[in-house]
């Protein structure tokens, strides 16, 4: 469904600086499959995330979303850019960064009203009972806890019924009682699933199957994802498990 080749890319810094965030990252991704995005802070996951849902074009290599090249011809194609915006949606790891609608209500519909779909106060009802926040549709969200923000986002993405789910470091705004009903709903939804994350204790149970990237920003380990979180020597290496030695 998804397959990067050799994708690099970098970002200029504020003194013309080379910064590097990621290096030759081949992948390739089955539908439905759930797969955990590991690696320390910096390595590139959310960099990762983002040429994933065509939001930054990689210096180099190709992406292909369902065989078809995600290139700026492809993105500027409007019929195709409806149907990828819809398919592939991306939960940014902070919802302030999202949220800007007068309404917990108008938050929600505002993907489906964008792309024109049907039944947007079915779709909108329908999320947020089931997210547990339809006593806030009139409420403006920026009132909503962390918590409830991130909710608010998911069933905006949620509504639109979309193919592939990215999320960006999910669990940072949520207390440990939300973070297990996240995972739990997470592991319940028959979609692609790929969840950045440096949180290890997390990572168990998002998934089957993980890439990890290394601080060097290129690709440590793909594959499975119990196997990999077993081998303290990877974990080490990758740089996500601190061992003191005394
Ligand atoms: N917009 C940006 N401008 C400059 N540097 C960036 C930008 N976004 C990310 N970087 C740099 O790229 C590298 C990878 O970042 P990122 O993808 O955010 O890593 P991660 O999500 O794994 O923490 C880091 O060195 C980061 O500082
Ligand atoms: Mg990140």
């Amino acid at each position: 469904m998804i397959k990067l080749q050799n994708i690099s890319h970098s970002f200029t810094g504020s003194q013309n600086e080379h910064i590097p965030a990621l290096k030759k990252i081949n992948l390739e991704i089955k539908e439905k499959e759930k797969v955990v995005l590991l690696g320390t802070n910096g390595s590139g996951k959310s960099t990762l995330l983002k040429i994933l849902n065509g939001l930054i074009y990689p210096e180099d290599g190709k992406y292909f979303y369902k065989s078809r090249e995600l290139n700026r011809a492809a993105l500027k194609d409007r019929e195709f850019n409806k149907i990828f915006r819809k398919e592939v949606v991306f939960l940014f790891q902070h919802p302030d960064t999202m949220i800007f609608n007068p309404t917990v209500y108008d938050e929600i519909a505002f993907g489906l009203r964008q792309l024109k779909v049907n039944d947007v106060d079915e779709k909108v009802r329908h999320w947020s009972e089931k997210f547990s926040i339809a006593k806030y549709l009139n409420t403006p969200p920026f009132r909503l806890s962390g918590g409830e923000k991130q909710k608010v986002c998911l069933a905006a993405l949620l509504c639109l019924e979309p193919e592939v789910l990215l999320l960006d470091e999910p669990s940072a705004n949520l207390d440990p009682r939300t973070t297990g009903w996240l995972i739990d709903f997470l592991q319940e939804l028959p979609l692609t699933i790929i969840t950045a994350t440096h949180n290890l204790h997390l990572a168990r149970d998002l998934g089957e199957k993980t890439l990890v990237l290394s601080e060097h920003h290129e690709m440590f380990y793909q594959g499975d994802l119990k196997a990999f979180l077993d081998n303290k020597e990877k974990l080490i290496a990758a740089n996500l498990l601190h061992v003191n030695r005394h």
